[in-house]
């Protein structure tokens, strides 16, 4: 099939070019770097199906242009699927397929690693070592130990974080409204109530997608509620968190540590080098200035595992729907009416 891959960079066509050329080479695939938008969909002309990552957009506009050029299938390489309208997707007899699972150890070794960094502030040493700074003064941190870490989604993500902390010896705690009794159980944490996790936490980690319910599910609400100095890591989608309660919560010190690999406008930021221009974005760089702010560029999932993981799934679906008409793994679409 031709696909238009949009939003790529170097590392993306290596591992795809690898598992096209594992599945036989036979999907002729047309990287473009532009991020998929009602701009740039008439590239997709030409093609049958487009390849498409988080922060591309698929509203109903840019889907009616892509049908317009005979896209029937839309190849997600990520897990998520907040950013695509699936009622359009149906309306315009558009497949869309992702890639359920890849690797949840990528996502969640670089929360664990989120968790440690921020609390022996390892971001800091390593700068001051360089400088030929030993003090210790402002580097102190906690024993994990016996700390509660309350876990919010206990998918893939989430159980695997939960079976990380527990190796800390730390008490799990999480909150699911779809409980995996038994895989919970297995990793040795135990559920509890919304209000109970928030009060009862040291550290909050997300992992729940982001649907119109956990949208700024964590909000000022819910950080009135948190255990002081609190620590809060996100590593699901940026709108599940409204940033500009965090930003209060940060000033009040209510929360005492906030890990981010997702933000909620991150669309024009992440994945770009914009370090020779002004951030034109006055939250984010509010953010930035506090010194118990850590923030990675959504690369929770960037492993040599898990690239080649999504790659391998991608094709598969397009290798899928090209033979039967549906992709491997597909998302379920509604029609608008
Ligand atoms: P999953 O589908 O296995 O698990 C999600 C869990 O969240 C489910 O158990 C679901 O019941 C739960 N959930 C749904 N609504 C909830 C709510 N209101 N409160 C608490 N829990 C709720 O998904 P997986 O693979 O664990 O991924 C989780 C999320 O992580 C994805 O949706 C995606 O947004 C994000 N992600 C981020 C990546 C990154 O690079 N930063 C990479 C991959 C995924």
């Amino acid at each position: 099939m031709k696909v238009a891959v949009f939003s790529t960079h170097p590392f993306d066509r290596r591992f795809f070019d690898a598992a096209n050329e594992a599945a036989g080479g036979v999907h002729e695939l047309t990287y473009l770097e532009t991020r998929l938008d009602g701009r740039s969909a008439p590239l997709a002309a030409g093609h049958e199906a487009i390849c498409a990552f988080v922060n591309d957009r698929l509203d109903r506009a840019t889907l009616e242009i892509l049908a317009g050029q005979g896209v029937r299938l839309v190849a997600l390489r990520s897990a998520g699927f907040n950013h695509v309208d699936l009622a359009a997707a149906a309306d315009l007899d558009i497949s869309v397929g992702r890639v359920p699972a890849y690797s949840p150890d990528a996502i969640a070794e670089h929360t664990v690693a989120m968790i440690l960094t921020l609390n022996r502030k390892i971001h800091k040493a390593y700068a001051r070592v360089r400088e030929g700074n030993f003090a210790l003064d402002g580097l102190l941190g906690f024993d994990l130990r016996g700390r509660t870490v309350g876990i919010v989604g206990t998918g893939k993500i989430g159980l695997n974080v939960a079976r990380i902390m527990r190796g800390f010896d730390c008490r799990v705690i999480a909150y699911d409204p779809f409980p995996d009794e038994a895989g919970l159980a297995a990793v040795g944490g135990r559920y509890v109530g919304w209000p109970e996790l928030l009060e009862q936490s040291d550290i909050i980690s997300l992992h729940c997608p982001l649907t119109p319910d956990t949208r700024h599910l964590v909000d000022a609400k819910a950080i009135a509620r948190m255990k002081p100095e609190v620590m809060l890591i996100n590593t699901s989608r940026g709108a599940v968190v409204d940033t500009r309660a965090l930003i209060e919560g940060l000033k009040s010190g209510r929360i005492g540590y906030v890990g981010l690999d997702v933000y909620e406008e991150e669309e024009g930021l992440f994945f770009a080098d914009l370090s020779d221009q002004p951030i034109q974005d006055d939250v984010f760089a509010r953010l930035l200035t506090f010194p118990n702010v850590l923030i990675t560029g959504h690369q929770a999932f960037f492993t040599r595992e898990a690239l080649a993981a999504i790659a391998e799934t991608t094709i598969a679906n397009i290798s899928a729907f090209e033979a039967t008409g549906a992709p491997l793994h597909p998302v379920s679409t509604q029609r608008a009416d």
